[in-house]
């Protein structure tokens, strides 16, 4: 049986101050099951990725919330996997799906961030690392800072090698409408950006976010549909004192691995691909764990083009919605309807979501 994407959309991503979550729901899911030129009563099921929303809007039952606002008596799930939850609910309806349950679901990843203190914020994400990470007080920034603290010392990768990582994803970003940020960067302006936590600055950091995204899965294939060649999760130990090498992120090349072999391609065949950059070393270590380059050589030239979108730094990173939005990017380029972004020919594309320093790893590989 194959699995295709029928329908894709995202809302604006940023901060979205008085929009609430119920319209950025309406707003991408509508949009998605129009892009399919399907009704909403072809609907068989509801798959929410999401993170933060008890947390720290005291909403749990995501499932049953958005059923009944998008008016879909269906069964309805959340997903959560930090801020892998989007690429998990995607996981969870590519299998309903294979199972046989269902012929048409749709994935809603959401998250609602910037209404919220930045201490509140910071205090739930890190509700996806490890026990002692939180007893000592340790924030995301700290602990991606300790990965890239060891590259440097491994690879010799430098700071300015990190901050190129976000000029290149500002200007992708300044090409996306539906971007958070759409101001171009320089190595100069990252590099005197405060320190968030050393040797990160702010502008190494993706920011705090909102937005939601939407995708039709079906298992007839359409006229513009594009195909999910594999869809595989991997798991590592929540925290990085437990790991084996702080110089991967198993999880990511476990599952990237096993998502290759599945879709019958290899990291050079991939034209482009969304990947998981919270912080500027989060992507250059992705680029190596995916098998784009070797260890401490993401400077050079590859064939594959990473984050059109602007990825987590210049896009945005509403963390449930990540996932999804990957997900709706690579549809774009593979249908040939990604404008100004357009990877030219893109036949094959992977998208990589990171749920907390690598505990969890979500790989898809779409394919035209
Ligand atoms: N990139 C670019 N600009 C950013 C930014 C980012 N990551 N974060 C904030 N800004 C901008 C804001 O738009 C604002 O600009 P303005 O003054 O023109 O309006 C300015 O910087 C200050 O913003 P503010 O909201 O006060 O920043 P902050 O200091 O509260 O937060 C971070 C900055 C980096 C600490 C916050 O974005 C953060 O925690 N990021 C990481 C999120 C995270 O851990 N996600 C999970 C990953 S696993």
């Amino acid at each position: 049986m194959h699995i295709y994407v029928t329908g894709a959309a995202t809302t604006q991503f940023g901060e979205l101050w008085g929009v609430s979550p119920r319209s950025l729901a309406r707003g991408s899911v509508l949009s998605a099951l129009k892009d399919a030129d399907t009704e909403p009563k072809t609907v068989q099921a509801l798959f929410v990725g999401n993170m933060l929303s008890g947390m720290l809007g005291g909403q749990e039952h995501l499932g049953a919330f958005f059923a009944e606002e998008l008016g879909f008596s269906v069964p309805a799930f959340k997903v959560e996997g930090a801020c892998a939850s989007g690429g998990l609910a995607m996981h969870n309806a590519v299998n309903s799906l294979l199972s046989g349950q269902y012929e048409t679901v749709v994935v809603l990843g959401i998250e609602k961030m910037t209404d919220h203190k930045p201490e509140d914020v910071a205090t739930a994400l890190m509700g996806a690392g490890s026990e002692e990470e939180r007893s000592a007080g340790a924030t995301f920034p700290g602990l991606y800072a300790i990965l890239a603290r060891i590259h440097m010392r491994e690879f010799g990768t430098t700071e300015e090698q990190m901050a190129a990582v976000a000029v290149k994803n500002h200007y992708h970003a300044s090409l996306n409408p539906n971007a958070q940020f759409h101001n171009i960067l320089t190595v100069e302006q990252v590099m005197r950006s405060s320190r968030v936590a050393d040797p990160l600055k702010l502008l190494d950091c993706s920011p705090i976010s909102d937005g939601a995204a939407a995708v039709v899965l079906t298992t007839r294939k359409m006229k513009r549909s594009i195909e999910i060649a594999s869809s595989v999760v991997a798991t590592d130990t929540l925290g990085l004192a437990q790991r084996k090498s702080l110089t991967e992120l198993a999880a990511t090349r476990m599952a990237s691995d096993k998502a290759y072999k599945i879709a019958g391609v290899q990291a050079a065949d991939i034209d482009v691909a969304e990947v998981h950059d919270c912080f500027t070393i989060a992507q250059i270590l992705a680029m190596e764990d995916l098998g784009f380059c070797k260890k401490g050589e993401s400077a050079k030239k590859i064939h594959t083009v990473i984050n059109p979108s602007g990825g987590l730094k210049g896009c945005g990173h509403p963390v449930g919605a990540t996932g999804v939005k990957q997900v709706v990017e690579l549809v774009e380029h593979l249908r040939g309807t990604a404008g100004k972004r357009q990877v030219k020919g893109a036949k094959v594309g992977l998208a990589h979501n990171v749920g907390g320093s690598g505990a969890t790893a979500v790989i898809h590989i779409l394919k035209k």
